[in-house]
């Protein structure tokens, strides 16, 4: 795909990144063979072309089973800075990334380690890229409500380096009520709150609303399915709420990049912005998503980068930072 110089140029925030979503092929075979694990694909190309997924769940395996060459804190830092560095190369300029401590966990990987190496990327990249960063930690919405307030009991001595909670893997039949009292008690900590409400899933609306009027989220990851049911549009508009639209990985785990739904959204005054998700597993991080947006959504600059400044909008950045990617967007689109 052809990265237009606009789309390249325009200043970005990544709020719906997994941060073991970026595990690339070669990586994974680097730390494999630095930590004497054997695979099963022999080759980068025979990994890239097991990646035929067409549903959550399909793509959730190859997502964890990848995930078994993280072992050291070292791992985690190679896995940041290496997704640092390539989101930097598109001029984001802010990320909040998810990670989830009880896929390493449940196999022996203590969080301590996890945070440790995500951590130290952080500050690296912050000083040598200039690219600034938070922590989002997602609870496993298929394990039981338990071991997620466990996880969230073990972060707390962390709590420092972790803005936020969110929700994530296998929606179906594991809704958002499900955590109320572990999002509870993760706003009583101070924790700010996100969940998932992945595209075309069984009881989507009812969910989408569990998060809205139960748990009380400050922004949906996905949740454009809200389009069926104009009150709760509304909802979001009035309350700001706003929406992390993944287009790339739409194509994979549904029937199209859905970018016909932010652009009916974004004219409701939903504020919804473009994210990469899975880029090692979908192919493609922020700049091929905005791209496939201005292609196939046929928007202007302007649109680009209003999508742009909903995702400073709707980010829990430091407000100085804020002002000063606004003001970077305004600059870029006045020169094109
Ligand atoms: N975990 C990693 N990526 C995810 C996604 N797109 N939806 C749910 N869980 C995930
Ligand atoms: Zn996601």
């Amino acid at each position: 795909m052809e990265i237009s110089t606009f789309v390249n140029d325009l200043p970005k925030v990544e709020l719906h990144l997994h941060i073991e979503g970026t595990l690339e092929p070669e990586l994974k075979f680097a730390l494999a063979e630095r930590n004497s694990i054997q695979l099963t694909h022999s080759t980068v190309e025979e990994v890239r072309a097991s990646y035929n997924f067409n549903d959550l769940a399909s793509f959730l395996t190859s997502y964890y089973d990848g995930m078994n060459v993280l072992r050291t804190a070292e791992d985690f830092y190679d896995l940041a800075m290496a997704y640092l560095t390539k989101a930097a190369s598109q001029n984001v300029r802010y990320v909040e990334m998810f990670f989830d401590p009880q896929a390493h966990t449940c196999r022996g990987v203590s969080f301590d380690t996890v945070i440790h190496g995500l951590r130290r990327a952080q500050l690296e990249a912050e000083k040598n890229l200039g690219i600034r960063s938070n922590l989002i930690m997602c609870f496993l919405r298929d394990f039981q409500a338990e071991y997620a307030m466990a996880t969230l009991l073990e972060s707390l001595p962390y709590k420092a380096w972790i803005l936020g909670v969110g929700l994530d893997s296998d929606e179906t039949g594991n809704a958002p009520a499900k955590f109320t009292e572990v999002f509870a008690r993760a706003r009583q900590e101070g924790y700010l709150l996100t969940m998932h409400c992945d595209v075309d899933i069984k009881d989507s609306i009812e969910h989408i609303r569990q998060v809205i009027e139960d748990i009380q989220v400050a922004r949906i990851d996905h949740g454009t399915n809200v389009l069926e049911n104009p009150a709760l549009v509304e909802v979001l508009a009035d309350k700001g709420i706003g929406l992390t639209s993944c287009p790339i990985s739409n194509t994979w785990v549904s029937d199209g990049s859905k970018i016909e739904l932010v652009t009916e959204l974004v004219s409701k005054g939903v504020k919804v912005c473009i994210n990469s998700d899975d880029p090692a597993y979908f192919g493609g991080y922020i700049a091929e998503n905005f791209q496939l947006v201005a292609d196939e959504g046929k928007v202007d600059n302007a649109f680009l980068a209003q999508l742009s400044r909903n995702a400073v909008d709707i980010s829990w950045a430091p407000l100085d930072l804020k002002a000063a990617i606004r003001a970077e967007i305004d600059e870029v689109l006045s020169r094109n």
